[in-house]
Formats: C-alpha cells, structure tokens, sequence
C-alpha cells in the first residue's frame, strides 16, 4: 500500500489504527504538520489530499492509499516559498507559528472551494457567483483557531493572495 507525500511515494503503515497526523509527523518526520487537540477541533494539521484540505488528526492514514498528500513542507518549489507562505511572513500572519502550517494549507485549500463555488455559512446568495469577502474569508477559516490571536494579519496575508483573484 503506498501513498504519495509531497511529490514522492511512500509506504504506508501496516498498523491500519495510526492516523494521518502520525503517519507524517512520526513515521515520515514531517514535523511541519502540528498536533495541537487532536480531535478536530484547532485546524492545526490540516494538509491537503490532492487539493483539498483536511484535518489529518481526524483521518487514518490508509484511508489514503493511492492519494496525493501535500504538507507545509511540499508547497514551495525549486527552494521557492509558495505565495502564501511569504504573505504570512509579510503580514505578520504570526506568533508563535503553531498554528501556521495549517493556516497556510486551510488558506490554499478554502480558496479551491471557492472556485469551485462550495458555499459557506455565511453565503447569502447560492445563486450568485462566489466572492470572498471578509465575513466569507473569516468564515471560511474559522476552523483553524489561533492561540496567539495573530487573526489581523492571517486574514490579510490570505485576502492579499487570494481575494484579488475570485472577486
Ligand atoms: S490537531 Fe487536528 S484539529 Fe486539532
Ligand atoms: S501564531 Fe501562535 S497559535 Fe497561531
């Protein structure tokens, strides 16, 4: 049984109990994917299974064979932050940085269902075209919560790479 993370395969455990998260942190030491509860409820290890973002506590890893897994450490390319990782440093989407990982993956993947027009709590109009507003976007992202409240600088970074291009 194999997987794909970050681009390159990888076996899956034989222990079909160990969940996505200690998959990646523990048996491929991909530390960037935080633990924080553990029972789906920070956002902290959300990563991305081909595009779309989950939150990895929740999920056992051989759910995913055959899947593509993109975490903090396989979005930038050819030694390149992604867009988004270089907004959260412009912005000061950040603290502590616990948090970020999933911040970043959440963000990249609430903007594919933007444009696939997934509605939220928040949309009014399910007819209308998708716009990501501020309520939108802060709706969208509720889900990954963070402890040291860096909130201002999260919504700017994402509306700074994000917003521009679904409005
Ligand atoms: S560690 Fe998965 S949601 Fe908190
Ligand atoms: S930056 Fe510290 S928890 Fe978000």
């Amino acid at each position: 049984m194999s997987i794909t993370i970050n681009g390159s395969a990888a076996e899956l455990p034989s222990d079909p109990r160990v969940s996505l998260l200690d998959y990646l942190r523990e048996h491929r030491r991909l530390h960037g994917t935080k633990k924080g509860c553990d029972q789906g409820a920070c956002g902290a290890c959300t990563v991305l299974v081909d595009g779309e973002r989950i939150l990895s506590c929740l999920a056992l890893a051989v759910q995913f064979e055959g899947r593509s897994v993109t975490t903090i450490e396989g979005l930038g390319a050819g030694g390149a932050l992604h867009p988004m990782q270089r907004a959260f440093i412009e912005h000061d989407g950040l603290q502590c940085g616990y948090c970020t990982p999933g911040q970043i993956c959440s963000a990249i993947g609430m903007a594919e269902e933007v444009r696939r027009g997934v509605p939220s709590y928040v949309t009014a109009d399910l007819t209308a075209e998708a716009a990501l507003t501020h309520d939108e976007l802060r709706e969208r992202m509720s889900g990954n919560l963070c402890r040291c409240s860096a909130y201002n600088g999260i919504v700017a970074a994402i509306d700074q790479v994000l917003v521009e291009a679904v409005r």
